[in-house]
């Protein structure tokens, strides 16, 4: 077992050990990535870029440093390291950022990426953005197998959602959402984070546009990843207070319905729209958590709200097209899956990353 602050020892371990094992048990492709609590892990989140055009306030800080591009994944790598990751068993992906459609030739990678869904495990090919690009990019996502895309949408006053985004343009991003729906992906959602005092009072309206535009909405309690220039612990609005608005203006029915993601699902009665909630902190989740995610230098990260992680983008550099070796790394990287997160609002934030790193 790896302690919290050794993970990098936990590689060099791996390293020492990785080629009688590689010999020994890795001659299935299709092994399962299995971590110490039985949590089978089916989903990867992988993070193409941390740049955006948007600088959300609940995710960004006024000032941000990127990456330096020589310490990115190639899309090429990008391509392979998620190969493995299907051919492990890994039935869902979801591209993310940052704002995963800035990057440059994103369109080429997603072909790449759909193409997965012929040859492994993988069954579903997602997006999560932020809807600027899409006008460019949705239909296009759509012909490369892109499956489902979640927009993110916290207002639909032009200037608070200038306000919000700090940079954003409202009705770029509802161009977003209408050639989205023109394209024909499965399911759109918006993903909408309520911040007290800042957009609480569009709880109502952001969902009667869901249901006017046949979409589902996901409304997501603030995380304290990273340092932003607002307390959070001031704006924060737990999923209960949303639910309670919600249910003074509509009928909801609980609803079964489970994407694989930790939303809870409600039924709009009379609609085709769901609602979702997203409740790290009230309604916390990590129990049945199936995920992984990989930033965008490669680091896979075992859990969202903990920093145990495993350098991905040094093996695959140093065994370049050595696809084993790779897959040995993840199934050794499931003994340092965290059991959850330890998120406190109320204290200043343990995890630094902003999630624009970890696209969520
Ligand atoms: P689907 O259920 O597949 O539609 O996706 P999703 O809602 O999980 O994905 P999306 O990228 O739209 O993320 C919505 C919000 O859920 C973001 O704020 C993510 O940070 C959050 N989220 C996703 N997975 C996790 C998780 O494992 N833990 C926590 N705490 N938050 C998560
Ligand atoms: N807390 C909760 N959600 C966040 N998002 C970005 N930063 C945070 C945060 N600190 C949301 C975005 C996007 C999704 C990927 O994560 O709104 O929809
Ligand atoms: Fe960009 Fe998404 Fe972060 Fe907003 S939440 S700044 S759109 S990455």
């Amino acid at each position: 077992m790896f302690g919290r602050f050794s993970i990098d020892a936990a590689r060099y371990e791996f390293d020492k050990r990785l080629n009688w094992r590689i010999i020994n048990t890795m001659t299935d492709n299709f092994s399962q990535l299995i971590d110490r609590f039985g949590r089978r892990v089916t989903y990867v989140r992988m993070s193409i870029t941390d740049r955006c055009d948007f600088r959300c306030v609940y995710c960004m800080d006024e000032e941000m440093h990127f990456m330096p591009r020589e310490r990115l994944l190639t899309l090429e790598e990008i391509v392979f390291l998620l190969r493995a990751f299907c051919e492990l068993g890994v039935e869902k992906l979801r591209i993310t950022g940052g704002e995963p459609l800035v990057r440059r030739n994103v369109d080429w990678l997603i072909e790449q990426v759909g193409a997965l869904k012929r040859s492994t495990a993988l069954k579903e090919l997602n997006l999560t953005t932020n809807g600027s690009q899409l006008p460019k990019y949705a239909k296009k996502l759509a012909a490369a197998g892109m499956d489902r895309v979640n927009i993110s949408l916290d207002s639909l006053k032009k200037d608070r959602f200038r306000e919000l985004t700090r940079t954003g343009e409202l009705t770029q991003v509802l161009a977003g959402i209408g050639a989205a729906k023109q394209a024909g992906f499965k399911r759109i959602k918006l993903n909408t984070v309520i911040m007290k005092g800042r957009n609480d009072d569009e709880i109502i309206d952001l969902a009667e546009f869901a249901i006017d535009n046949d979409l589902d909405i996901s409304y997501i309690e603030e995380m304290p990843l990273g340092h932003v220039s607002h307390s959070r612990s001031e704006s924060f609005c737990s999923s209960d207070f949303v639910l309670a608005a919600l249910q003074n203006r509509f009928d909801l029915q609980s609803s079964i319905v489970n994407t694989g993601g930790p939303s809870r699902y409600y039924q709009i009665t009379g609609s085709s729209s769901k609602i979702g909630f997203i409740s790290p902190h009230s309604h916390n989740f990590c129990d049945s958590c199936n995920r992984v995610r990989v930033t965008t230098e490669g680091r896979l990260l075992l859990c969202l709200g903990q920093e145990h992680s495993m350098d991905l983008r040094a093996i695959i550099r140093q065994y370049p097209g050595d696809i084993n070796m790779l897959k040995q790394a993840i199934i050794e990287s499931m003994n340092i899956k965290p059991k959850g997160h330890d998120f406190d609002i109320k204290a200043q934030p343990v995890i630094f990353r902003h999630m624009s790193v970890t696209g969520g």
